[in-house]
């Protein structure tokens, strides 16, 4: 392409992914200018420390600490930096300026998204963001584009990688999650601090944005209904087996009456995945989501989640489309934002539930329980009941585990009726409520 000015792709981060986006830049320059219709340039990376070590790949002189004077001349900003700010500003900054902007920071997407929307639809260009939710998983412009004129009723995803490494090992060997947790650390899947793994703040922030996406919405982070996996045990992984389930951490997306005019419940938690269901065979540390929709019917997306290469191959799959675009003149792909879909607060959520009791072993019990959930209006789908003693005494033949599944209810129907059911007197133990989806 002789003569055709290179496009300047500022780099903003040299971590597990920039390292990885900056490879992918400079090892390919060709196959690159051939699938953009010009040459690129990386023309910089900006980092926090110079003296840090990199990869020998990496040179030298690209890297710099004045992140500014390196937006200000770029055409396509990738930002891969993480946090808050200063990418928040850089990325105004880069907009406000007309650049393009690629990023994989779900947490500032799903923290301040819209502020960064409008900046973008006010510049007229690209604010793409593929690798912000399931690593290298296509699952953004599917569902931004591909099923745009499609109405998304459901959204199941594994969006964690850590937290499904951590539950499949405890279902597959039998450990308790903390010692799940060290090994997801050793292998370099969770963070130093795993928090905002283990107590899904991650995926709730890759929920908010499915979400946006699905629905045509804005769904913030503070919408997402959370709950982490720290109270699940190695005991509740084995029940979930026992009655043909696997526990998987879920984001959930879904609109609840007329698709437009209805109710969103964005959700992430733990929840008993029917072992038959696609989502039950994800494995390690791998993602998947399982998307359901009027017309296409179920969809399925699976792969690599997080890691360097994978997520620098949804970065690098947006730079191309946004260097594209810049070669053409094209404006930058808007998002919609035509629905308001009121958000449901967590207790209004309807879903199934298994509910583990220890109840003393005697006759009647069964129908006690069975009563107090009729007068909550919960119906029962199947009980299961397993006596763990043979004998202690006339009368009363020791104690049992009730496994309870309903059909669906509401949280807050839920939560009345396991208070309620609590407080009979042959109940020894609520051991675990956990709700059931994709059956
Ligand atoms: P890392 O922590 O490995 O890298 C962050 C990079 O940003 C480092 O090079 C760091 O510089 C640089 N940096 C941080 N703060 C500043 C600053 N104030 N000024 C200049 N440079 C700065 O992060 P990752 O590569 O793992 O993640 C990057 C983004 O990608 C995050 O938003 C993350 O959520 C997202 N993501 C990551 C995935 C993964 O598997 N790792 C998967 C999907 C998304 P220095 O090297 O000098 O410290
Ligand atoms: N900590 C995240 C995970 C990285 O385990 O999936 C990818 O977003």
């Amino acid at each position: 392409m002789p003569g055709t000015h290179p496009l300047r792709v500022a780099l903003l981060g040299c971590g597990v992914v920039g390292t990885e986006v900056a490879r992918g830049i400079l090892a390919n320059p060709i196959d690159l200018a051939a699938r953009v219709g010009a040459p690129v340039e990386l023309a910089g990376i900006a980092v926090r420390s110079l003296d840090a070590e990199r990869d020998p790949a990496i040179p030298r002189e690209l890297l710099t600490t004045d992140a500014e004077t390196l937006v200000d001349g770029a055409d396509v900003v990738v930002e891969v930096m993480g946090g808050i700010e200063p990418a928040r500003t850089l990325i105004l900054r880069a907009l406000e300026r007309g650049a393009a902007v690629v990023t994989a920071n779900k947490a500032l997407l799903a923290a301040g998204g819209p502020e960064l929307f409008e900046a973008a639809d006010a510049a007229g260009v690209d604010l793409l963001y593929e690798a912000a939710v399931a690593g290298a998983i296509p699952i953004v412009r599917p569902i931004r584009e591909s099923l745009a004129g499609d109405h998304v009723r459901r959204i199941l995803g594994i969006v964690n990688g850590t937290t499904n490494f951590v539950l499949d090992k405890m279902a597959t060997e039998g450990v308790e999650l903390d010692q799940a947790v060290k090994e997801a650390q050793q292998l370099g899947y969770a963070e130093a601090d795993p928090t905002a793994d283990v107590d899904g703040y991650d995926a709730a922030a890759k929920a908010a944005i499915l979400a946006s996406l699905a629905f045509h919405t804005r769904v913030a982070l503070a919408d997402v209904a959370r709950e982490g996996i720290r109270a699940v045990t190695a005991d509740d992984v084995e029940w979930a087996k026992r009655t043909g389930h696997v526990i998987k951490l879920l984001a959930v997306a879904e609109v609840l009456g007329p698709v437009d005019d209805g109710e969103i419940s964005v959700r992430v938690h733990p929840a008993l995945v029917p072992a038959d269901h696609p989502l039950a065979s994800v494995r390690g540390a791998f993602n998947a989501v399982f998307v359901e929709a009027d017309g296409a019917g179920p969809l399925m997306f699976y792969g690599q989640g997080a890691g360097g290469r994978p997520t620098a191959s949804a970065v690098l799959g947006d730079v191309v489309s946004a260097a594209r675009r810049r070669l053409t003149g094209g404006k930058g792909l808007r998002e919609s934002k035509d629905q308001r879909f009121p958000v449901l607060p967590p207790e209004a959520a309807v879903t199934r539930f298994q509910v583990r009791l220890a109840i003393a072993d005697r006759p009647g019990v069964l129908a006690q329980v069975a009563t107090v959930l009729a007068d909550h209006g919960v119906s029962i789908d199947t009980v299961r009941q397993t006596s763990s003693h043979t004998h202690s005494g006339e009368g009363e033949t020791g104690a049992a585990t009730l496994v309870i599944t309903t059909h669906a209810a509401r949280e807050a129907s839920l939560a009345a009726t396991v208070d309620a059911v609590a407080r009979l007197e042959p109940v020894r133990q609520i051991i675990s409520v956990l709700r059931v989806e994709g059956a």
